[in-house]
């Protein structure tokens, strides 16, 4: 598939539910080569990630739900915990800074260097998703979410949650979106 056709298909889906139709090596080995393909300022591999399949995937909604307790709506977690998978995205501050530290002409450049190749991750890891067929959405309950998270995995202090990505079979299409004047933010110079 064409890389802008694929593009057109990833849209933010809410309703899901996880009677996927492509097994759990697959979507584990799609996101393994986009991870290791997806570029990184000096190549420093700073970028990582959980996937969170089946009864994991549920029972981290139902530890996002405890995080918030009750302050984010029972039917809201439900709608997430629905689907079938949940990538979470995390930056290695230790392997930051080590670079910052190395680079010092360049230390203040690292962070957001970190986040913009997260980013890259994010949003390939979603396209690739939809590629399968699957239709996935981004949510941000961290930092609350933080602790519960690396106690669920036994993720290292180090490691920086970012996003948080649901994805499963999809149950109803996005409204179409309004078509943009796209020459207000693409400036052509020739
Ligand atoms: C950096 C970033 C943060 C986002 N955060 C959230 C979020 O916390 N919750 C949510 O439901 N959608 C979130 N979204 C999804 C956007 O709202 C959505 O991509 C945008 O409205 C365009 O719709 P589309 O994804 O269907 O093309 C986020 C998207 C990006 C790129």
């Amino acid at each position: 598939m064409e890389l802008i056709e694929t593009l057109k298909l990833r849209r933010s889906y809410y309703a899901l539910d996880d009677k996927i139709n492509v097994n759990n090596e697959e979507i584990i080995k799609t996101i393994e080569e986009v991870t290791e393909l997806v570029p990184d300022a000096f190549d420093m591999k700073s970028q990582k990630v959980v996937v969170a399949l089946g009864d994991k995937h549920k029972e981290l909604w139902d530890a996002i739900y405890d995080a918030f307790d009750g302050k984010v709506a029972r039917e809201k977690i439900d709608m997430f915990k629905a689907g079938a998978g949940t990538v979470l995205f995390f930056t290695d501050k230790k392997i930051v800074d080590t670079l910052a530290n190395q680079f010092s002409d360049y230390a203040q450049n690292f962070g957001p260097w970190s986040l913009q190749s997260n980013g890259m991750l994010q949003i390939n890891i979603w396209t690739a998703l939809r590629e399968l067929g699957l239709g996935a959405n981004l949510q941000h309950y961290n930092p609350v979410i933080d602790e519960k998270v690396k106690e669920l995995f036994g993720i290292d202090d180090n490691e920086v949650l970012l996003a948080q990505m649901v994805f499963g079979n999809i149950l109803e299409e996005p409204e179409a979106k309004e078509k943009e004047d796209i020459s207000n933010r693409v400036r052509v110079f020739q």
